[in-house]
């Protein structure tokens, strides 16, 4: 499973776009959609046989079957502050056949969804619709975050679809998977009731660089004043309903990994400690109460140091 997640990400990082001019003929589709322009990019099976494909590139992307029974995806993924869409423009997926296309709202595998059902916008529900036969994708279908998957059985030779993938700025961007293994990342809440989790496919150090999350509030002559408290730790267990957590796990939803570390407060000194998250999957998670504007900022890195982590996942150490 670690290292299915691994070999995504690396052709996540590493997607080479190529292009067949041989391929651009598929003009032809008109309707309602306006063609093809760009060159399209063919989904083909790999020589064991797979068809699971990371994109972090914007194009138009064709999959004929080879009339195989296999569940393949195709697993979009762009900058953390933008969103995706998916646009049809070609749609052959019979239904009879046992054909069926699912447009996912986030990523999904093993089982496993992100965001999480406590971090998504939508209900669960909401978050994928099904297609078949008359029953097509028309309009284009955006996602509320950064990643989006399109799963896809098509048993039937000669079925299949070309999509556009485009990418847009993504005005709050609350959920992301985020594809370096090092970086600096600003989570925040806009004052809403959310919760944003950003996620990263690898074990990774945390330090927190600047936190603005709940408040310490001291009355003063009747006004209230905001002071910088510092970071207190285990505020979700103080009651607190605004927190960060460091969490860490094997799989995708960030509700079903380990918690590292929580923490709440004001503070804009970086912090001297790390937190090291020893799994397969880290992940920074923001709760908010939507009583106050929220926003954490981490810095973070590829773990190196293995000395003594504040969560170790025993099955990445499993892992030959
Ligand atoms: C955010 O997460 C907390 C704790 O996991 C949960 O109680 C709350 O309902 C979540 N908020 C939303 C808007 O789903």
């Amino acid at each position: 499973m670690i290292s299915l997640l691994k070999l995504l990400l690396t052709f996540a990082v590493f997607d080479v776009t190529f292009s067949s001019p041989v391929l651009q003929t598929l003009q032809a589709q008109k309707k309602r959609f306006s063609p093809p322009t760009e060159s399209v990019i063919p989904l083909e099976h790999d020589e064991t046989g797979k068809c699971i494909y990371v994109k972090s590139e914007e194009g138009i992307y064709l999959f004929s079957s080879p009339g195989s029974p296999q569940v393949c995806g195709l697993y979009v993924i762009a900058d953390p502050q933008h969103s995706v869409h998916f646009t049809f423009h070609e749609f052959r997926v019979s239904c009879e056949k046992g054909g069926l296309l699912s447009v996912v709202d986030g990523w999904e595998l093993n089982g496993q969804f992100f965001p999480g059902n406590e971090d998504h916008p939508k209900p669960p529900e909401k978050r994928f619709a099904e297609y078949c036969g008359e029953n097509r994708p028309w309009s284009t279908i955006s996602t509320s975050q950064n990643v989006g998957l399109l799963e896809f059985r098509l048993p039937a030779k000669g079925d299949g679809f070309t999509v556009s993938v485009t990418f847009s700025q993504n005005p709050k961007p609350c959920n992301a998977v985020l594809q370096q293994p090092s970086g600096v990342y600003t989570l925040r809440n806009y004052g809403q009731r959310v919760n944003c989790t950003m996620s990263i496919i690898f074990p990774e150090t945390f330090q927190i660089l600047a936190s603005s999350v709940g408040r310490h509030s001291t009355p003063i002559t009747g006004r209230t004043m905001d002071v910088e408290t510092g970071i207190v730790k285990k505020c979700k267990k103080l009651g607190l309903e605004d927190y960060v957590e460091v969490r860490g796990g094997d799989g995708l939803d960030p509700s079903m990994m380990s918690v590292a570390e929580d923490f709440c407060g004001t503070d804009s000194v970086p912090g001297r400690s790390s937190v090291d998250v020893a799994c397969g999957n880290s992940a920074v998670r923001l709760v908010s109460s939507g009583k106050f504007e929220n926003s954490v900022t981490v810095s973070f890195d590829l773990l190196m140091d293995w000395g003594s982590p504040s969560l170790v996942c025993p099955t990445l150490l499993e892992t030959p």
